[in-house]
């Protein structure tokens, strides 16, 4: 009898997980049950979530992170809020996952972003806006995807490249 309830409760709690599971959005990136290694810095917060085995860009990344590593995972989608008020990051390593593709306004809220690395992925185009909510001269990395060429005006409205 006893045995039965066992089962019973064990039962019940595995469906309560996997039902749990299959619904919950992308795990929290720091915070109480946060994923990745959160360490402050002289100027903001560095969220490592590198190597985690991640298919889903962590939420809740930090207003203030100044450094989001997320290379080394089994990212196939980058959802357009995914860097949502994230005013702060300058450097945003992708690479080493499966995106197939970039929203043109996943950095609308990312002026500071200087340093984008999304080599060893799989993109074949990449949205002519995608730089044009940076005041930075990005350097991006963009080796070892599918692309054939880049927009034309891709690089236009890049602050310090239109100047040189
Ligand atoms: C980052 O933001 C959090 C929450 O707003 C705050 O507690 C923390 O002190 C901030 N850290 C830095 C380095 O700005
Ligand atoms: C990722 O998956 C591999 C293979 O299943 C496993 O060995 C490794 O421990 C996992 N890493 C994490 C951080 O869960
Ligand atoms: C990468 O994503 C594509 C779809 O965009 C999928 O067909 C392929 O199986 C994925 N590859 C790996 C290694 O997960
Ligand atoms: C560059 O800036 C001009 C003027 O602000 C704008 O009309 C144009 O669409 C921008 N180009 C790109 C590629 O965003």
């Amino acid at each position: 009898m006893r045995a039965v309830l066992l089962a019973a409760v064990i039962l019940f709690r595995l469906t309560i997980t996997l039902g749990h599971d299959r619904n919950t959005d992308a795990p929290e990136a720091c915070g109480t049950h946060g994923v990745c290694t959160c360490t402050t810095g002289r100027s903001g917060i560095d969220v490592d979530c590198n190597e985690l085995n991640l298919t889903e860009i962590p939420r809740d990344l930090p207003r203030n992170s100044t450094i989001v590593k997320l290379a080394k995972n089994f990212l196939e989608e980058v959802p357009s809020n995914s860097f949502r008020g994230l005013s702060k990051m300058f450097k945003l390593f992708l690479g080493y996952n499966n995106i197939s593709k970039l929203p043109a306004d996943v950095f609308v809220s990312c002026p500071e972003l200087e340093i984008l690395k999304i080599s060893y992925n799989n993109i074949q185009q990449m949205p002519d806006q995608l730089l044009t909510f940076s005041r930075k001269w990005i350097i991006i990395d963009l080796s070892h995807n599918q692309l054939t060429d880049l927009p034309e005006t891709f690089f236009q409205n890049q602050s310090v490249l239109s100047q040189v």
